[in-house]
Order: C-alpha cells, then structure tokens, then sequence
C-alpha cells in the first residue's frame, strides 16, 4: 500500500489531522490498535478551547458541537468553606466550549467514514521504518498477516505508550518529566450538575472537581491516593468524599445516583522533545503529557494538530517545508506554556502528601490573591480559555 501520510493512532489527534488533511486533498491511512468501539467509549477531557472549535469547524465536524454544546464564560474556585467566581468573560472576552472527548471522536470518525478515508482498526505491532530518510513506512499485523504502507511521511498521534515516540532514538531525544504523588478518581453519572459553571475545590481533604456533560449528565473527580483501585471505591464513598471538599452550600444540593463510569487516572507532567525526528512528526500526548488540572491535554494535541496541518499543507500546495521545518519549535514553544499552568493549577489546588504547614498557608495566600486580585484572574482566565495559535 501507498499513501502520503500515515497516521499512526485514531484518538482525537490523529482523528483531527486525518480530517483536515483529507479535505484539503491529502491522502492518508489512520492505524489503530484498538477497535471503533473501545476508542469511542473512553470518557476523557470535557472543556475545549475556542481554537479546538475553530478546528473541529475547519474539519467540517462543527454542526452537531454547535447544537449540543455549552458555552460557559467562567469557572467557580472553591477553598475549603468559600468559592468565587473567574468571568472569563468579563476579564478578556471569552469562554471556553463543554462538549465531551467521546463526542468529538465520534464526530471525527463518522465524518472519517462519510468521505471514505481508510481506518485500520485493530492493528498490531505498528511499526515505523526509515523516519530518518526520504522513503520512510510503516508495517504492522492485521488479522495475523504483515502489512506495509510506503509514505511521505508518518504522523505519531498514538497517545503516551504508542510507539511513535520511542521509534526516536533515545541519542537525539531529551524527556522531562514529573510525577505528581496521587491521582483522580472520576465518575460519570446521570444526575444534574450540581452548579451550573465548573468548580474546582481545594480543600483540606484534598482536591475534588465538579463537571458536566448535560443538564442530566455529571462529571465529578475526586483527588486519590496512588495507589488506589477503582475496586476500593464505592459509590457511597465517592459520594461522601466529594461532599465533603465542596462547600456546605454545595455539598447540600448535590444530587447522587449511580456512577454508569468510574475510573482512576494517575497525574504527570510530561514532554519529550523534539517533535520531530526526519519525516516523523509527533502529535498529543505522544509527545507532551499534563495533568488535567487545566484541561489542557486535549486542547494541546489539538494545537500540536494546527501546526503539523499547516507545515504539511505548505508542502504539499506550495512545495515549501519551512513550516514543516519549524513543527517542533513552534508546537513546544505552546506546549511549555499550557505545561506551566497545568502545573500551576495541580499545585494550587492539591494536597500533597509532603506539604508542610508552610506550604498549606502559602497555597491559601495564593488563593485570598486570585479571589480578589482581577489581574490574577486575568492570568488565570487567559491560559484557561487557551492561548492563541
Ligand atoms: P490518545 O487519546 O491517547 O489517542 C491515541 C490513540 O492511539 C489511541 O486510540 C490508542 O489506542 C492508539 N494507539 C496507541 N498505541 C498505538 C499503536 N502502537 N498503534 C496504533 N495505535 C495506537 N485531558 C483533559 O483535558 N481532561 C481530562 O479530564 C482528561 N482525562 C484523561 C483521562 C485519561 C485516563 C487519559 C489517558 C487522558 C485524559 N486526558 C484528559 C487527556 C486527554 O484525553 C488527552 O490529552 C487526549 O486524549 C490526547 O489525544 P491523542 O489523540 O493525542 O492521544
Ligand atoms: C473535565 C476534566 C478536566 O480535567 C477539567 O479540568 C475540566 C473538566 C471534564 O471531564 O469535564
């Protein structure tokens, strides 16, 4: 088989890029290791910026966001027994979109099938071969036979275990990393949100968050100890943990019911550069991981998506590479920024398990300062609502 682009991995990057590409007449193959129907019933990130919208619209899949998501112009913080409000838009003008992960994958695969792109499903043993030269491809197993696909050029969109990332050699590559000493726990169900924007709660229990996906589906986590298993938690003790790192008021009109989804997701903060070795281009959390404090990590795969979708536009209608050639600097260059205020948000609003009294009361100090300083919400609302492209 040949193709221009070989997009290994079918999460929300490759699904993205493949799109766009296609609209604009370049051909491509997404490889994916799992099956349509484990992809699409991942619950994952909630919150998108107004630059992932745009994108989803430029990929032709902004009908259905349009009609069923929510607009929300600002976020609740919650410490202890208070909470205030950040108006985005009242600070600088702009809100951020609520519309599930699962639901842009769903959107990008049945758009992916309507045009006729090629998707391999169930693919093993992907493999990427001769990145470093002007003939690279890829082989992999499917139904227990080994396939080839000759390209131009391959897409790592395969999340933080694919194989993208590691085909790099380790002699050209630099990781940083942090590993945060807890997790969250989340749990969907269907009751009606307990407030109307987000809240996202410190307290000295530890931290928990309030979202949504409609007005009778809610999204909540709660901060969790490493080594937790999703075993250990029943809904009772979810339940009374939320309950008791919301504000009373808030604790009072939670409505309860059964989790339909339940799962722990373990905190890093994580980027490997460069983003690109010869003709392989890494995208999402192949190559950057951040704790979902901020609700970055869908949101940076999605800008990393935005540059690679441009360089490789350049190439192809103008014959130009400087974009491609400039991929990694720039996607990093945004990718650092959205890894400090990932970082900062999970420092603000966490327990950890060696903070000294010290710590505690200069977290609290940080928190008075954001609750009544309006140039510290402005920084706060800006990195929130996304920065520009
Ligand atoms: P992924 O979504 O990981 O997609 C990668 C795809 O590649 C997968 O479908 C995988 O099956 C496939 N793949 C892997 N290896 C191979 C291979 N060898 N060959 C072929 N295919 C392969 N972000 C937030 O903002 N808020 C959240 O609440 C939040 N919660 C999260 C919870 C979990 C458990 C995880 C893992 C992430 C969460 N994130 C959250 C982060 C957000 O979901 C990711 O940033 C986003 O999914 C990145 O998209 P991606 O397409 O780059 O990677
Ligand atoms: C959601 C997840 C996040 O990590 C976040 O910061 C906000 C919302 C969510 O799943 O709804």
């Amino acid at each position: 088989m040949r193709t221009q682009v070989v997009i290994v991995g079918g999460g929300p990057s490759g699904m993205l890029l493949g799109q766009l590409l296609h609209l604009n007449g370049i051909d491509t193959i997404v490889l994916e290791r799992r099956t349509k129907a484990h992809v699409l019933s991942r619950i994952r990130a909630g919150i998108l910026e107004q630059g992932m919208v745009e994108l989803m619209h430029k990929a032709g899949v902004g009908a259905r966001l349009e009609r069923e998501s929510f607009h929300h112009e600002g976020t609740q913080i919650a410490h202890n027994d208070r909470m205030f409000g950040i108006n985005f838009k009242q600070l600088i003008g702009e809100s951020v979109i609520l519309y599930g992960q699962t639901e842009v994958t769903r959107d990008l695969y049945e758009a992916r099938e309507k045009v006729g792109a090629q998707t391999i499903f169930d693919v093993a043993d992907a493999a990427i071969h001769d990145a470093d030269t002007d003939a690279p491809y890829v082989t992999f197993h499917k139904d227990g036979r080994e396939q080839r696909i000759d390209c131009d050029f391959i897409a790592g969109c395969d999340g933080f275990h694919g194989v993208s990332r590691r085909t790099i050699p380790a002699s050209v590559r630099t990781e940083y990393e942090k590993v945060y000493p807890f997790g969250w726990l989340g749990i969907l169900s269907e009751t009606p949100p307990v407030n109307e924007e987000l809240i996202y709660a410190n307290s000295e229990d530890g931290f928990a968050l309030c979202s949504m996906r409609n007005a009778n589906l809610s999204r909540y986590y709660v901060q969790c100890s490493l080594g937790d298993d999703v075993g250990d938690w029943t809904d009772t003790r979810f339940w009374d943990t939320l309950r008791r790192r919301l504000p009373a008021e808030v604790a009072e009109a939670l409505v309860t019911g059964p989790s339909i989804e339940k799962s722990i997701a373990p905190l890093r903060s994580f980027v490997s550069e460069p983003m690109r070795w010869g003709r392989l281009f890494l995208c999402g959390d192949a190559a950057h991981i951040v704790p979902p404090t901020g609700a970055k990590g869908l949101n940076t795969a999605a800008s990393d998506v935005h540059y690679l979708y441009t360089g490789l536009l350049r190439f192809y209608q103008d014959k130009d590479s400087a974009e491609l050639d400039r991929y990694s600097e720039k996607a990093l260059a945004r990718v650092w920024k959205a890894e400090r205020f990932s970082w900062w948000m999970t420092s603000l609003l966490h327990r950890f398990p060696d903070q000294s009294p010290f710590d505690v009361k200069m977290q609290a100090a940080e928190l008075a300062f954001l609750r009544d300083n309006e140039d510290a919400q402005r920084v706060l609302a800006t990195n929130y609502v996304g920065l520009p492209y």
